[in-house]
């Protein structure tokens, strides 16, 4: 491996940010999952970021920026934004977000400014910007004194890491540093929210930051695609990188009908057929709550095959599964099991709605 995994003292967040200066790359710790980083003023440092992840250019970056350029005179100033491009409703929506959720998981998509390398954006009128939590973020934001664009520090289409040792298993032979700052508190991506010129808002993924917390700020309805489709609308345009499937893992994953442990015999039948079709010898199984090993052992008993189960949450915590989550399929991606079955989530608030659509988009049809 090439990578070093350094360790968030100053000495080594001074490297960092002198190396992000030098428009190199560093990958970084975030709340919600890992980054990798570099300057977002830097077009070449742009190119290399899609090519380390081998991520195709249609799919735009984030921005994160240091909690002293959240607002929207700063982001203006610094060529990031351009707030005359906005109504007063969405620029009264803007405020109470960046004042309410920043630092934080929520990712604000607003009109890019002159100074955003089209690269950063793939050429949209709009740039995603984010002010990280996490103190090591922050401190090396601080000392860098530039923007960092960081999409999720994996190869693209894979899971996200959530810890140092996630980074170097995804791309420790292609950069030279990670600066471990810990597990993710978060483990699922920041919400990701368009402001339009009128003030219309737009959930285009939904993250670490809940729906209803985001509409009890701005007092004001956010579609989502769900919703579009309920009343018949239109949905809005994806944003691009939502178009795709994410966060899956190497190995197939089957998103069951049911929760596993209440699956009817009819169900169980017919995943036997699936099974034995494939000829499948062994499985993992993710349970959303409760303990693991009855469920493990009810299918073990009536399927044939040994079964290794995760619990994301053994009390039912959304916000400890959706910190557990990539971290279960990571490890049962890596275990002897050849397919792997996941729980539906049906939550939809808190963190349940950011669950439901990363198990949806790891899974395949079978
Ligand atoms: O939590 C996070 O957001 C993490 C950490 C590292 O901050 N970053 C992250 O980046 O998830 P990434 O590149 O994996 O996801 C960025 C997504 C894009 O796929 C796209 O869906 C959306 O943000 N996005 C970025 N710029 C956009 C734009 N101008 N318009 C619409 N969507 C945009
Ligand atoms: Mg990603």
């Amino acid at each position: 491996m090439r990578a070093r995994i350094l360790s968030p003292t100053a000495e080594n967040l001074e490297t960092a940010a002198r190396e992000l200066r030098a428009g190199k790359l560093v990958a970084i710790p975030t709340e919600t999952v890992y980054g990798l980083a570099g300057s977002a003023f830097d077009a070449l440092a742009l190119a290399s970021i899609f090519e380390t992840k081998s991520r195709p250019t249609f799919d735009p970056l984030i921005v994160h920026v240091s909690p002293d350029w959240g607002s929207l005179e700063r982001l203006e100033s610094e060529g990031l934004i351009l707030p005359s491009l906005l109504g007063p409703s969405a620029l009264e929506s803007a405020r109470r977000l960046m004042r309410d959720c920043w630092p934080g998981p929520l990712t604000l998509v607003l009109p890019k400014g002159p100074r955003v390398p089209d690269l950063a954006t793939s050429g949209l009128p709009s740039v995603a910007i984010r002010v990280p939590a996490h103190p090591v973020a922050r401190e090396l934001l601080a000392r860098a004194g530039i923007p960092l664009a960081a999409p999720s520090a994996n190869r693209f289409g894979r899971i996200s890491p959530t810890s140092a040792e996630d980074v170097a298993q995804e791309l420790g032979d292609r950069i030279d540093w990670i600066i471990d700052g810990g597990r993710c508190e978060i483990g699922v991506e920041s919400t990701v929210l368009s402001i339009d010129a009128s003030g219309i808002l737009a959930m285009l993924r939904p993250g670490g930051t809940p729906l209803e917390r985001l509409e009890a700020i701005t007092e004001a309805p956010i579609s989502t695609p769900r919703r579009m489709r309920a009343e018949g609308d239109q949905a809005p345009a994806p944003s691009p990188g939502m178009l795709l499937s994410h966060y899956a893992p190497v190995k197939p994953l089957l998103l069951l009908e049911d929760l596993a442990a209440v699956l009817a015999e009819s169900q169980l039948s017919a995943l036997q057929a699936k099974l034995m079709e494939r000829g499948t010898r062994s499985l993992g199984l993710i349970v959303l709550s409760g303990d693991p090993d009855p469920v493990a052992q009810k299918l073990n008993a009536r399927l044939g095959i040994p079964v290794q189960a995760r619990s994301l949450s053994r009390s039912g915590s959304l916000t400890e599964a959706a910190q557990n989550l990539f971290t279960a399929l990571r490890e049962l991606d890596r275990s002897s099991a050849e397919l792997l079955l996941t729980d539906p989530c049906r939550a939809t608030e808190g963190l349940g709605f950011a669950i439901a659509d990363r198990l949806k988009r790891a899974s395949t049809p079978l």
